[in-house]
């Protein structure tokens, strides 16, 4: 563990799988203090524990990020637990594919709730105090189908071209603060997201490629203020 690194707290939402999980064990290299988010108990609990046999403080919250009770008392149960926050990480997400004819509107209500309300409300919570420390990092898991559009992808794509602008536009109102924002934007990435679907994984992005983007963003120096990292699989 490097000692000269500055602890940061770090809130992660979708902490329990995948690239939330995978970035919370990055960034444990570094020390730092996790707060992740889930709705599965025993993969946060597990996690954590792991976390701290790493040395690091780590705790979790157990709901639904798109309802905004279960965030609200997630934030204030993060602030108390880690005595604040420095980063946030709105990675929690869902997708659902297929021509838009044969998608439910269970479906549209699913995606939009957890991937575009469960980052509004989070980043609406976190960010007036982050602008009173005048410093923080929010970092939002976009996709690269927050950046192009394709075929039976329309809600998925719709949710993510949507947070994609709302960091945008948050980006702007943070101009002359210490507060910084920015998207992931991934290709497919092996995760548990695919477990049972029939699709050659072996060409993937890895999860500790997307953990490391992430920590790239957070190590930025004050010169620097990342808008957003495009990460495409390596093997064609
Ligand atoms: N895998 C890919 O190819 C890929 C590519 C680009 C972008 N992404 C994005 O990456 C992010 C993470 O996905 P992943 O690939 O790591 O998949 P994953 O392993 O399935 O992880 C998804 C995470 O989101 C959490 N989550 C889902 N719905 C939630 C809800 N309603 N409330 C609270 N937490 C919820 C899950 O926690 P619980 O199960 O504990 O609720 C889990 O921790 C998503 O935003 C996804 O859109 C993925």
């Amino acid at each position: 563990m490097n000692t000269d690194i500055q602890p940061l707290r770090i809130v992660i939402t979708g902490g329990s799988s995948g690239i939330g999980e995978s970035t919370a064990f990055e960034m444990a290299k570094s020390g730092h203090s996790f707060y992740l988010t889930g709705r599965n108990e025993e993969r946060l609990l597990q996690i954590c524990n792991e976390l701290k046999t790493l040395g690091c403080e780590a705790y979790y919250g157990v709901g639904d990020v798109g309802v905004e009770e279960d965030v609200e008392k997630h934030f204030q149960d993060a602030k108390e637990k880690l005595g604040g926050v420095d980063v946030l990480f709105a990675n929690a997400g869902v997708g659902y594919f297929g021509n838009l004819e044969d998608l439910t509107i269970e479906q549209y209500d699913a995606q939009f709730n957890t991937n575009v309300r469960g980052v509004f409300l989070w980043i609406n919570k976190v960010l007036p105090l982050l602008k009173d420390q005048n410093k923080g990092d929010i970092i939002v898991t976009s996709s690269n189908l927050g950046l192009k559009t394709g075929a039976r992808c329309s809600l998925y794509a719709g949710s993510k071209h949507a947070v994609q602008a709302m960091v945008w536009c948050l980006r702007d109102e943070l101009k002359g603060t210490g507060v910084r924002a920015a998207t992931i934007n991934p290709g497919s990435v092996d995760t548990p997201w695919f477990n049972g679907k029939d699709v050659n994984r072996s060409k993937m992005l890895a999860v500790e490629d997307i953990a490391k983007a992430v920590r790239f963003i957070i190590d930025q120096d004050e010169t620097s203020n990342i808008d957003h990292i495009l990460l495409l699989p390596g093997k064609q």
